[in-house]
């Protein structure tokens, strides 16, 4: 393997990046035409998809999947989803069915502010600082009013602007603990950039104020960034039915067992962490899938929604169930910040779909789609798990996979998944099946 450094990979073509893959691992010289197997016929479109990395060598596939019958406050849709786990899609389709026969989701948003903060070390007395702030606030609103006026024509812009000491962390420690609304924009440049004005303004108010004297000019800045953290953009979400509904078909006493070993799931998702963190998972299962097909940033959707389930100061599952005079509430509350307009979003072409789909829906509408998206996604896998269990669904959709990779015509499916009903699957299982059965 040749492991000479490279410098400036970005700077070469798509094909010399390819040469030099194919150069360090010793791959098949025809590599470069496989790979050129993965991208799009529309060079217009495959530029985009270009576009959207760098160092790019081809496309990686997800499918791009729709679930149907999702009924949220009163309107019928169909939810885009890109997940590469194959029970995800069927669980969501699954759960939207399932609660569009008893009413559908609800959902609302509690609030929309973003957060971004500028951490500096000051060496000046805090209650100075305090007195200093009026005017320090007014001149920085005052000098990045150029970066706002867009926003601000749009409804948006600074909502909140504190300081906060926090000498506890670090010597002479201060932050700036800033507050934005962005519309319908992920807004993570705006607000980046308004925080390095900011810090630009905080400095050079020190160095010339009449107000500072010997040390107190200096102001280090450390940093200046959003916060994926933002527990003031919340939405809630949840649906409802008489216990009696849960189980179709099913007696008063089956439906009230259920409830209860329901309830039971969610209580142990909220005090024991081991379940908590799966529980959270099976939640981002669909959100994710929904944030991925309409071109969110879901990492920052995911470390949010982490954080905000420690709220309570430990780790603790995202959705709440109360089962009230006969009536069974099911609900999730999450921070999350997300776009509609701008990055991905407005320039992938499926994520526009996914938009159009979703009835290109407001900033707030997407986040009620997505805690609907994680609360069907959670009701599913905890409906599984508390009666026949999670791997009769996850096998099913394995089983599926493994007659894929083995291209096992479609018209055999049906027998081979009825002889593997009662049976352990494993690759090698299906395969020697195939082997011996192959000819019938
Ligand atoms: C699997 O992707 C997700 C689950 O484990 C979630 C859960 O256990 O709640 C099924």
């Amino acid at each position: 393997m040749d492991d000479s450094i490279i410098p400036g990979f970005s700077k070469y073509s798509k094909q010399w990046r390819i040469d030099a893959l194919i150069q360090k691992y010793n791959l098949d010289a025809g590599l470069g035409a496989w790979l050129s197997t993965f991208e799009v016929s529309d060079l217009k479109i495959q530029k985009i998809i270009d576009d959207l990395s760098e160092n790019q060598v081809s496309n990686f596939h997800l499918p791009f999947s729709i679930a149907p019958n999702f009924v949220v406050n009163g309107r019928n849709m169909f939810f885009p989803l890109v997940s590469e786990e194959s029970s995800v899609v069927a669980a969501l389709a699954n759960a939207a069915g399932y609660w569009a026969r008893r009413g559908g989701f609800y959902a609302e948003v509690l609030g929309t502010e973003k957060k971004g903060q500028v951490h500096f070390q000051w060496k000046g007395k805090a209650e100075k600082l305090h007195l200093l702030f009026p005017q320090i606030k007014e001149r920085l609103l005052e000098q990045s009013a150029y970066l706002m006026t867009k926003m601000v024509e749009r409804g948006g812009g600074v909502s909140s602007l504190e300081l906060k000491e926090m000498k506890h962390i670090l010597p002479d420690y201060f932050q700036l603990d800033i507050g934005f609304q962005t519309c319908d924009v992920m807004g993570a440049n705006f607000i980046n950039s308004c925080l390095e004005q900011f810090a630009k303004s905080l400095q050079e108010y020190f160095r010339t104020s009449e107000r500072t004297d010997g040390e107190e000019k200096d102001c280090k800045i450390i940093m200046a960034i959003l916060s994926n953290y933002t527990p003031d953009s919340r939405v809630r979400a949840w649906m409802e039915c008489p216990v009696t509904d849960l189980l179709e078909g099913q007696s008063e006493e089956e439906n009230s067992r259920f409830a209860i070993a329901f309830e039971q799931a969610i209580r142990i998702s909220q005090f024991d962490i081991s379940r908590a963190v799966t529980h959270n998972k099976g939640i981002f299962n669909g959100i994710d899938a929904l944030a991925l097909a309409t071109g969110n940033d879901f990492r920052a959707i995911e470390a949010c929604g982490h954080a905000f389930a420690t709220r309570k100061g430990s780790y603790s599952g995202l959705t709440d169930v109360e089962i009230t005079d006969g009536t069974f509430r099911f609900s999730i509350e999450l921070a999350m910040a997300v776009g509609v307009v701008g990055g991905v979003t407005s320039v992938h072409p499926l994520a526009k779909l996914a938009m159009q789909i979703l009835g290109n829906p407001t900033a707030s509408g997407l986040m009620m789609y997505m805690a609907t998206a994680g609360l069907a996604s959670n009701f599913a896998a905890v409906k599984a798990l508390v009666s026949v269990g999670i791997q009769q669904g996850h096998m099913k959709m394995h089983l599926n996979n493994i007659l894929t990779q083995l291209n096992i015509p479609k018209e055999r499916y049906p027998e081979i998944q009825r002889y593997f009903q009662d049976k352990t699957i494993s690759y090698s299982a299906v395969e020697q099946y195939w082997k011996t059965h192959q000819d019938d």
